[in-house]
């Protein structure tokens, strides 16, 4: 019989959290992934101490474009973060537990909040350009294909064997954000709607997007879905938001093509919204 899937163990995450808690005196209770070109929330972290990936033990490293590759600790409103400028895709190669590696760092850190950002395409016919979607819930693609990171030996000091994910866009913070939204006045950029995650690095196909569009999905993009199974996993509240970046063509007439720089674009113009938004959902 085969080998179970690549197993990192107990030990390997503890290494690297007890690392990271010798090199600073903070204690993080909040956990923020960055997406592309959505790095910029760390730069308002006080008191600050960065850690390259490559100076981490056991840490994985960065290589898209766009991406820092830097573990930043620092107080945001208040409150202790570690924030990462740069996350790892399935599509740079990296196996899916090595994609979800950090937020186990995380919870060894005593983290218990993750708030995920990322770029996404619209599919909803509805949604423009530079909304802003807060992810009420998802659909792995990459999961029907069985790529999970939870497959594999189940270690219960993380979490239970099958864990629930009916739930795992937490409630409140969905409200609190959508409060943060109404009082600073942008609730017209605001969409709430499910997450479609793919392996990538392709764009979609028409077909597969109007598939997608089917299924219910409202965006679509290439991460977060890793990092939230296993925060679910071991007990982390998640805030999961999507900033819609680029509408996905449908239409075989259409002269439109998705492409990264108008990915870029919109997440420049729009990143200081989002930064907003997060530092506003901490501060209720
Ligand atoms: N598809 C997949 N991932 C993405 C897209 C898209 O259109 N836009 C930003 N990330």
């Amino acid at each position: 019989m085969d080998a179970p899937s690549p197993h990192i163990s107990f030990e390997e995450y503890k290494e690297t959290a007890e690392w990271l808690l010798s090199q600073t005196k903070l204690r993080p209770v909040v956990a923020i992934i960055c997406g592309s070109g959505l790095g910029g929330l760390a730069d308002r972290l006080e008191d600050s101490v960065t850690f390259k990936y490559e100076d981490i033990p056991r840490f994985p490293t960065s290589t898209v474009q766009g991406h820092a590759g830097k573990l930043v600790f620092g107080r945001l409103v208040g409150h202790d973060c570690v924030c990462m400028q740069g996350r790892f895709h399935f599509y740079e190669g990296y196996s899916i537990h090595t994609v979800s590696y950090p937020v186990r760092v995380f919870s060894l850190l005593g983290v218990k909040t993750l708030i995920v950002t990322n770029a996404a395409g619209g599919l909803n016919d509805s949604y423009r350009v530079g909304d802003i979607m807060i992810i009420k819930d998802h659909i792995n693609m990459p999961g029907f294909a069985g790529q999970n990171p939870l497959c594999g030996p189940n270690d219960e000091r993380f979490g239970v064997r099958f864990p629930c994910m009916s739930d795992a866009y937490d409630r409140d913070l969905r409200l609190k954000l959508r409060s943060t939204a109404e009082a600073m006045g942008v609730v017209h950029f605001l969409q709430e709607g499910v997450y479609c995650m793919v392996a990538g690095p392709s764009y979609e196909t028409i077909a597969e997007c109007k598939f997608m569009q089917t299924l219910g999905a409202d965006a679509v993009g290439m991460s977060t879905v890793p990092e939230v199974l296993v925060a679910r996993h071991c007990g982390l509240r998640v805030l999961g938001v999507s900033l819609i970046t680029n509408k996905v063509v449908t239409d075989y007439d259409s002269k439109e093509k998705a492409n990264h720089e108008e990915v870029l674009q919109t997440t420049q113009r729009q990143t200081k919204l989002l930064q907003d938004l997060v530092c506003g959902v901490l501060q209720m």
